[in-house]
């Protein structure tokens, strides 16, 4: 046991580098307003001694992008720019927008074009995140950089004694543990990963003022799991999960973040000025199911030891500084009304099983109910304004964190439990471990479309890639649930739509004959194809809308795009 400690303590002090100087982490820069520009772009950064490391990133930054300051009901326009060389999307991580704005795979932005969605802002305060989306193409480009907080405000929030000031008590943490290889470059595929970024810098310190600060951590990983905490399990308040604040702060010594889930806490400094405290990832506590755990013991499969697996280790150095002028020094007792919902308003129960190929696959791929996902197929309709409750179970050797567009849910339970604390609030991200069932409950409001799905994966960004992903469409009112197709056309797909450039049309692999007419009812373009897709370039046609009409053995099916 001696001995052991010894070990681990060394292990510790030479895989962290202690003894390097410590960076201090930056704070993104922010952008308000309703309209806003992001340019996505190469770029590189040295983030270990040697080879720079090639990134991608946003507008000004060498890595990440900047926060965008956003207030629940305002309209937010946006002008999304690809200048990365390769075709990407971009969505926003746990808001609630139409289905054609959400930036899931079918709405492509090609390099050097612009996608222009504009929503208004439905979600409630709580801190979000945006982040490309390609189908094959998330690991590598988000890892790579392309990504970014969201916070939003609300009139709830804004009445609140909390720490509101950007950077200084109200701090955004973006964490990332990832592989580089021998030449410093991104590994979005490493299972070794242990490099640990906050905010894009190792080693990382911030000074916080002595009094209750805010923390709003996300883990921007692609595989690792974080089980955080701080020095000397120095006691902390949970106040809000993914979607929203909790009704009330929640005491604790750990919370435990999977890829894509966020936090905020809050963390009393008070008296202790001078002092120094880390926050940590208390790793060792986790199972061997979940990655970032002890290191599971494994006949075949890619290596998976990498040094910080379970071990607590030092992710970020907090100075502790004087106090600022009217500080916070309070962790109130109570937030805002939460009310989740209950299982008899669920109309709609469905069942997903996280599946493998075999029982010892550590690397993937991994399936729900046994299914790839193919952008051709559409795994739920569901009736706008349903409620339902999604019964997870996973049956794989490894943890998934599941994650669904458009909505936030409630966990119900966990294997039949109700879940802890300070996990009872606003959700869209839910770690599910091997052998365990998690029940969760959602309603699906405001937006229906039957052309453009959503999604719903998991947020291991390789699972998502290598097809652990599955899509549905919120039906309009009144959709009777019996489908009423009369050919193989019925699952003809356009997007993106509008578009500017290239509309993608996607139909069952047959004889098709595309027909384009704008309103006036004048053919504007007509041409033959087999195979499932056609690239209808859009990119001369005058703004507008056009029906294009598809023709495969009689049958007929006609769709409307817009030409922006
Ligand atoms: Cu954070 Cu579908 O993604
Ligand atoms: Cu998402
Ligand atoms: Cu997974």
């Amino acid at each position: 046991m001696f001995f052991t400690r010894i070990i681990s303590a060394a292990a510790l002090l030479c895989c962290l580098q202690q003894t390097k100087a410590q960076n201090t982490i930056p704070i993104p820069d922010t952008l308000v307003g309703s309209n806003f520009s992001l340019t996505m772009h190469r770029d590189s950064m040295q983030i270990l001694p040697g080879k720079i490391t090639q990134t991608l990133a946003f507008n000004a930054h060498h890595f990440l992008g900047p926060t965008l300051i956003l207030n629940k009901w305002q309209a937010a326009a946006f002008v999304v720019t690809n200048h990365i060389g390769d075709t990407t999307t971009l969505h926003w991580h746990g808001m609630h927008v139409p289905a054609k704005d959400d930036g899931g795979p079918h709405s492509p932005i090609l390099n050097n074009g612009t996608w222009n969605p504009s929503f208004t802002i439905l979600n409630k305060a709580a801190t979000y995140w945006y982040h490309p989306h390609f189908m094959g193409k998330t690991a590598e480009q988000a890892i790579k950089g392309a990504s970014g907080l969201i916070i939003v405000r609300d009139s709830e929030e804004a009445t609140l004694p909390l720490p509101r000031k950007y950077g200084i008590d109200d701090i955004p943490l973006i964490v990332k543990c990832l592989q580089l290889d021998s030449n410093n470059q991104f590994m979005p595929r490493g299972m070794q990963d242990s490099t640990l970024l906050v905010n894009g810098v190792t080693n990382a310190q911030y000074n916080l003022p002595a009094q209750v600060v805010r923390l709003r951590l996300l883990n921007g990983s692609g595989e690792r799991t974080f089980n955080f905490g701080f020095t000397a399990n120095k006691t902390f308040y949970v106040i809000g999960n993914d979607g929203g604040l909790l009704s009330a702060p929640v005491p604790v010594t750990r919370i435990r973040l999977s890829p894509g889930e966020r936090a905020e806490i809050l963390l009393n400094l008070n008296a202790m000025n001078g002092q120094t405290l880390y926050l940590m990832s208390y790793a060792s506590e986790l199972p061997t199911g979940v990655q970032g755990g002890p290191t599971m013991p494994m006949a075949s499969g890619p290596p998976m030891n990498s040094p910080l697996n379970g071990i607590n280790f030092n992710i970020l150095k907090l100075n502790v500084i004087a106090p600022t002028a009217n500080p916070i020094t309070l962790i109130p007792s109570s937030l805002v009304s939460v009310t989740p919902y209950t299982q008899s308003q669920a109309n709609t129960t469905r069942s997903i099983t996280f599946t493998a190929d075999s029982m010892t696959v550590m690397d993937g791929p991994f399936y729900f109910n046994h299914l790839l996902f193919d952008m051709m197929r559409i795994d739920y309709r569901i009736p706008l304004n349903n409620t339902e409750i999604w019964t997870l179970y996973d049956s794989t050797m490894v943890a998934h964190p599941f994650h669904i567009h458009d909505v936030s849910f409630f966990v119900l339970d966990r294997d039949g439990n109700p879940p802890p604390p300070e996990e009872r609030g606003w959700k869209d991200v839910v770690l599910v471990q091997p052998s365990e069932t998690v029940r969760i409950i959602m309603r699906f409001t405001t937006f229906s479309d039957s052309t453009i799905p959503y999604m719903y994966h998991c947020h291991i960004l390789m699972h998502e890639d290598d097809g652990m992903m599955g899509q549905f469409e919120v039906m309009p009112a009144g959709w009777s649930g019996i489908a009423v197709y009369t050919s193989g056309l019925e699952q003809v797909r356009l997007y993106p739509n509008p578009s500017q450039q290239i509309v993608t049309v996607n139909c069952l692999d047959a004889a098709t004959e595309i027909e384009v007419c704008n309103v006036l009812g004048k053919t504007v373009h007509t041409d033959r194809f087999t195979g499932s897709t056609y690239a209808l370039n859009v990119s001369n046609y005058e703004k507008g809308v056009y029906i294009v009409s598809l023709r495969q053995n009689g049958s007929i099916v006609r769709k409307k795009i817009t030409v922006n």
